[in-house]
């Protein structure tokens, strides 16, 4: 019997006989020659049908067998030094399952609208493939970062009754009996919980953002990672945010060079990011940013995509901007006590010009005070009855943060939008397929 082998494993067939089970990516043809560039979901693969070799009618279907085709081929695994992945297959035997014609996207240029029309099938292209694999392995590396420090995943859920990161950019449902229900911003409030259960805790799962914003930073639904822990400070926070970081991209870097290779990504950029990162206030990043581009950004405004651009630029790491004024911040960060104007928060500005990647901060645990942040925020203080308890018993210093997947695997692949590091992205305008 033939072993079913997959392409990112050949190299423990060398020599022997495999079948492979996929769909023809590219084919030329040369007299009694078809060169089948074979895709498999693991990798890609080129395998030669000589006329010789193989059955009549496997030739005649494999001629005219489209982009798409699907296939089973059976051959010899050779090592073949030209090939990218170091083998090419001598094919014996197979079959066509489905011959196509006329499939959609071809190797010529396709504009994005198109592209995300037909995104069900855009997602069979050598880049996106290469995209969707870093991503899949920076979401295995974070659960690996958290299993061995010790963290328990408890997620928090999609239907909430309340706000959590400020009211405009709210997705209302309709809930039963006339009640109204919000599909998450953030798993946040709920991981403060499970953070005064479990101790060290993160959610991972899909967040959601009435976001009319048009840039190639935002997505209506994406996914966040929240690690929450007790007793942690703003420089613990920050300190866990550097570890992670430099985990993740330490793991893709061993794992995905292939598809980072296909990307054309300049792995020396990734290679460089270890510890430490650098740290600035509000105050300095304003500072610098008077001095690079004068009048620009205002002191005691957020930071704007121009801002973050001019300051990203400035180094070869991730870069963390801490002690915002609290006014540009959300109800529940603690305020700094040497400068009560400023929030103890921290945003990760990535590399390259991406942005923002990472929000969070230590949290408000005293109870008045947050009760008095909840009214001056004009927040439904019945709705936050449950997270005012978490101060009534046992409250503790405990901070946190959330990590942007798309954006993460977006910097990491060196990409323009972060719509193609989600296999079916949301964006204001679309919600198809
Ligand atoms: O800074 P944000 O709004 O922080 C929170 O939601 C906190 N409650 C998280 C926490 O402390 N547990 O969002 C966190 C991250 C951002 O840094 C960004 O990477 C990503 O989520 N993000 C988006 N990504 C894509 N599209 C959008 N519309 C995004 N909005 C935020
Ligand atoms: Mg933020």
């Amino acid at each position: 019997m033939t072993p079913i082998a997959t392409i990112e494993k050949l190299a423990d067939f060398a020599g022997q006989q495999v079948t492979l089970r996929g769909w023809l990516h590219h084919k030329s043809s040369k007299g009694k020659l078809h060169f089948v560039q074979l895709r498999d979901g693991t990798g890609y693969v080129q395998c030669v049908a000589f006329q010789g070799d193989v059955p009549p009618e496997l030739f005649e279907a494999l001629g005219h067998a489209g982009q798409e085709s699907s296939l089973i081929l059976t051959g010899v695994v050779k090592a073949e030094p030209r090939a990218p992945g170091g083998f090419e297959i001598g094919v014996k035997g197979g079959r066509v399952l489905q011959k196509v014609e006329g499939f959609p996207i071809t190797p010529k240029e396709h504009g994005p609208d198109f592209l995300l029309q037909n995104r069900h099938l855009w997602l069979r292209s050598k880049r996106q493939w290469a995209i969707l694999r870093i991503r899949d392995a920076v979401i295995t590396a974070i659960r690996r970062f958290y299993d061995e420090q010790g963290f328990v995943c408890v997620d928090s859920p999609i239907f909430t009754p309340a706000a959590c990161e400020g009211t405009s950019t709210l997705f209302e449902v309709d809930y039963f009996d006339d009640a109204k229900a919000y599909l998450t911003q953030s798993g946040q409030l709920y991981a403060e919980a499970t953070a005064m259960a479990f101790g060290k805790v993160y959610c991972f799962g899909p967040t959601f953002r009435a976001e009319k914003s048009k840039t190639r930073r935002h997505l209506t639904e994406f996914w966040m990672l929240e690690p929450e822990i007790a007793y942690a400070t703003l420089d613990d926070v920050m300190q866990h945010a550097e570890d992670l970081l430099c985990y993740v991209v330490k793991s893709v870097l061993e794992r995905r060079r292939t598809e980072l290779a296909v990307l054309e990504r300049d792995v020396g950029k990734l290679e460089a990011i270890v510890p430490p990162f650098p740290r600035l206030s509000y105050d300095e990043a304003h500072a610098i940013l008077e001095e690079a581009a004068p009048g620009q950004h205002r002191h005691g405004d957020d930071l704007g995509a121009p801002d973050e651009t001019i300051l990203s630029n400035k180094f070869d790491k991730p870069v963390m901007i801490h002690r915002y004024p609290h006014e540009v911040k959300a109800f529940y960060m603690k305020r700094d006590p040497e400068d009560p104007r400023k929030a103890l928060c921290v945003d990760v500005l990535g590399p390259e010009g991406v942005g923002e990647i990472i929000g969070g901060s230590q949290r408000e645990e005293d109870l008045d005070t947050l009760l008095a942040r909840i009214r001056e925020h004009g927040l439904p203080e019945e709705a936050f009855g449950w997270y005012l308890d978490l101060r009534r018993f046992g409250s503790v210093p405990h901070g946190g943060f959330g990590l942007g997947l798309e954006r993460t695997v977006g910097w990491i692949c060196g990409l323009e939008h972060v719509r193609e590091a989600s296999p079916f992205p949301r964006m204001m305008y679309r919600i198809y397929p």
